[in-house]
């Protein structure tokens, strides 16, 4: 069984402040061990988020990375950046980087590679629209953006890797799928993980996405292939978020 992960994403949201409030609370609070904590914050806020989770569970993550090392792309930033400012995690092919900034498979895979080459614990998402859900093609989805990646990658590259189920129709909506609903979905999702290897299937973080708060937390972290959770809106709030990293332990 994986250590449960929560991992919560400010996307466009946040300040400095709000980054010295977790850093204080989360320096004070009491979580069970077995529980890991990610917190994915805008990139203006790394560096002084770095410092504000020192001591802290809190590992440091930021929600994109560009492909490229280095050089004339004004805008990006790359992975080097990221870990020169203290990240250890990234998102990849988040629904909105997918959807509202034109990433495809391809843009996914090199991001994913460019994070694995500089060390950083790529989180991949992975989910469908409401129009592929009643087409009845979420698995078909799901699972080809999981394989246009993990076939492209080595056993020990894959290994790296966290996923996170967030089916879009439920991201930011209040619309929350059913712990029937996400478990029938990260079934499928670790069955095709064994069909590379048995160990990635059953060692590798497979998180929710889309609603997740602290009244619903329990349910969904008690289904068996679900590890955890990427936090939008309820990440934001200090208290939520430790309630909902308490609901993990
Ligand atoms: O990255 C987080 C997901 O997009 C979920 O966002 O919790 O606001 O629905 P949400």
């Amino acid at each position: 069984m994986p250590t449960p992960l929560i991992a919560g994403n400010w996307k466009m949201n946040g300040s400095r402040a709000l980054v010295d409030d977790f850093g204080r609370a989360f320096g004070d609070a009491e979580l069970p061990e077995s529980v890991a904590v990610a917190l994915m914050v805008p990139f203006p806020y790394l560096d002084a988020a770095s410092r504000a989770f020192e001591g802290t569970p809190l590992v440091l993550g930021a929600q994109t990375l560009s492909d490229r090392p280095s050089g004339a792309f004004t805008g990006e930033v790359s992975g080097e950046m990221l870990r020169d400012c203290g990240a250890r995690m990234v998102l990849v092919g988040h629904s909105e980087r997918r959807t509202l900034f034109g990433e495809d498979d391809d843009a996914v895979l090199a991001r994913v590679r460019a994070a694995l080459d500089l060390g950083l614990a790529p989180v991949l998402c992975l989910g469908e629209t409401l129009e592929e859900r009643d087409a009845g093609r979420t698995e078909a989805v799901v699972l080809g953006q999981l394989e246009v990646v993990f076939d492209a990658l080595g056993a020990d590259e894959r290994a790296r890797l966290v996923l996170a189920y967030e089916p879009v129709w439920a991201i930011g909506t209040g619309r929350t799928a059913t712990p029937a609903q996400a478990q029938a979905v990260h079934g499928a999702i670790r069955a095709r993980l064994a069909r590379y290897d048995a160990g990635l299937a059953a060692d590798t973080q497979v998180l929710y996405g889309g609603s997740m708060k602290a009244a619903n937390a329990a349910e969904l972290l008690a289904q068996p292939d679900i590890d955890g959770g990427l936090i939008g809106g309820a990440s934001l709030n200090v208290d939520e978020f430790l309630a909902i990293c308490q609901s993990a332990g």
